[in-house]
């Protein structure tokens, strides 16, 4: 495939990398100097990528999606801090007739603590556990508590009936760490998951991106794996 990264910062860089041992061409990355408002993205840009990242931070992105979509691209978008604006994308799509796969967290480890945080909650809040997530990344983080923080905690209400007191921590290089804890007064269980790099997150994103070649459509990314695993299991 031919790739464009919006975005060159830390999982800009990385999935450029990740991208390139897999393969692919990357033919284009643009910054936010060139990118003022979505400008960079030109049809001329566009039309020599197939599909394209978007990593950015959370003002930039919906700027950059509402272009994306309006040329009809494939775009894998990991920016975290827009979800409000989401129905609004989504629709922007749909009309452009591109294709948008979205994900707070495009970590497969991450996706299967979603699926043990469900049924810890399930099993744990009826018992009379109280439950609470701590969740730490870098400084540099503009978003807080994060995405993935926000699903797990979304998931637990809709499990428990009550909503999950979150914690962020901010500090030093931390690539991301979610800690899910119930406890009891006789005893605590804990579901830790800390990605011990940024490699992770890339290996899903681009995974994504190969899977919506050819496809329109908007997609989060638990269904794309999901849609696979039913097909290695030829359901
Ligand atoms: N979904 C996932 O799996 C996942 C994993 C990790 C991180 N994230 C999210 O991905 C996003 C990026 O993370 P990061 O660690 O790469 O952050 P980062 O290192 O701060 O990089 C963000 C980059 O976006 C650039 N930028 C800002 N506005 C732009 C625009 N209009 N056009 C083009 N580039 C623009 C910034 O450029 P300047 O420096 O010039 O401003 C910067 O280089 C964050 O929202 C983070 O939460 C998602």
């Amino acid at each position: 495939m031919r790739v464009g990264i919006v975005g060159t910062g830390k999982m800009g860089g990385e999935v450029e990398a990740t991208a390139a041992a897999r393969g692919h061409a990357v033919v284009w990355r643009l910054g936010s100097k060139e990118n003022s408002g979505g400008s960079g993205l030109t049809a001329e840009r566009l039309s020599s990528a197939d599909v394209v990242f978007e990593f950015t931070t959370p003002a930039a992105a919906v700027q950059n999606l509402l272009a994306l979509a309006a040329r009809g691209s494939r775009v894998v978008c990991g920016t975290t801090g827009w979800s409000k604006d989401l129905p609004g994308v989504m629709e922007a799509f749909r009309r452009g007739g591109g294709a948008l796969v979205h994900a707070a967290n495009f970590s497969v480890g991450v996706r299967h603590f979603f699926e043990l945080a469900t049924r810890a909650a399930r099993l744990y809040a009826p018992a009379g556990y109280a439950a609470y997530l701590v969740e730490e990344h870098h400084a540099g983080k503009r978003d807080a508590p994060s995405g993935t923080a926000r699903s797990i905690a979304t998931i637990y209400e809709m499990e428990a009936g009550r909503p999950l007191p979150v914690t962020s921590v901010r500090a030093g290089t931390i690539p991301g760490t979610h800690r899910l804890v119930f406890e009891s007064p006789e005893d605590e269980v804990e579901i830790l998951h800390r990605a011990r790099s940024r490699g992770g997150f890339a290996k899903g994103a681009v995974w994504a991106a190969e899977r919506i070649a050819g496809r329109a459509g908007v997609y989060e990314f638990g269904e794309l794996l999901k849609e696979a695993e039913a097909l290695l299991e030829g359901r």
